[in-house]
């Protein structure tokens, strides 16, 4: 079976918010559709490691942070690759509450207020059924996920659902006899004639130098 034809299904991207408890959690999701026109229901998808879905199943109140092609890229990989259970992804952005829900601040096309009703089991994933509680508007045009792989260069980890280890791998630079270092976040291997600079980022997830390790 030949899996690139999924390529040719389209997607958004999208940061789910929720309180848990005192604390916002999230994550960056691809997947979520529209079920229902009247009184709307969504449909978003999460897999069962991610600390998202446990906090949503404990306050079903959430948020959905649609991306624009001019959303800061960094914060795709600050919700997409490390998890709430030992980051504050917030902190680098802030956030303010809307109706219960955790909204990252920044530019967005629009963002949308949900209440969780259902959980389908999806085997890895929970497809998580929800009423659409408010809505707030935004500006930009929404990123499709395959402007996120063709221009942003972006990857995804395996916990998306869409992820496919051709495209999505983050491949390691060949060995020379320069030192490597490896993001403790998402895999990326960088090289450096010497020591990695202060200011290096990952160009994966956006971390800075502090969360490489060195390799070799
Ligand atoms: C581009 C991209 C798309 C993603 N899509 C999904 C998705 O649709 N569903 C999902 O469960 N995880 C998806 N992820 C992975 C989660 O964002 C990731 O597992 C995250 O670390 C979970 O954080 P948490 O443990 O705080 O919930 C995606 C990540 C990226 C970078």
């Amino acid at each position: 079976m030949d899996i690139t034809v999924l390529f040719k299904l389209s997607y958004g991207l999208y940061v789910v918010g929720c309180m848990d408890g005192e604390r916002p959690v999230g994550c960056t999701i691809n997947t979520c559709f529209q079920v229902t026109s009247e009184n709307p229901i969504l449909a978003i998808s999460l897999n069962k490691n991610n600390y998202t879905l446990e906090a949503i199943k404990r306050n079903p109140r959430f948020s959905l942070s649609i991306l624009a092609e001019d959303s800061d890229p960094g914060v795709i990989g600050q919700f997409g690759f490390c998890s709430s259970r030992n980051v504050d992804k917030y902190a680098d952005y802030g956030y303010d509450v809307v109706e219960g829900a955790p909204l990252v601040k920044g530019r967005f096309a629009g963002r949308l207020i949900l209440d969780a009703l259902n959980f389908i089991d999806g085997e890895t994933h929970m497809v998580v059924l929800a009423r659409l509680v408010d809505t707030v508007k935004g500006e930009g045009t929404p990123m499709t996920y395959d402007y996120y792989h063709r221009v942003v260069k972006g990857k995804a980890p395996k916990t998306a659902p869409t992820y496919v280890a051709e495209r999505d791998e983050v491949k390691e630079a060949p060995k020379s006899a320069k030192r490597r270092y490896r993001c403790n976040l998402c895999g990326y291997v960088a090289e450096f004639e010497g020591e990695i600079p202060a200011d290096y980022h990952c160009p994966i997830c956006k971390v800075d130098a502090t969360q490489f390790s060195s390799i070799s």
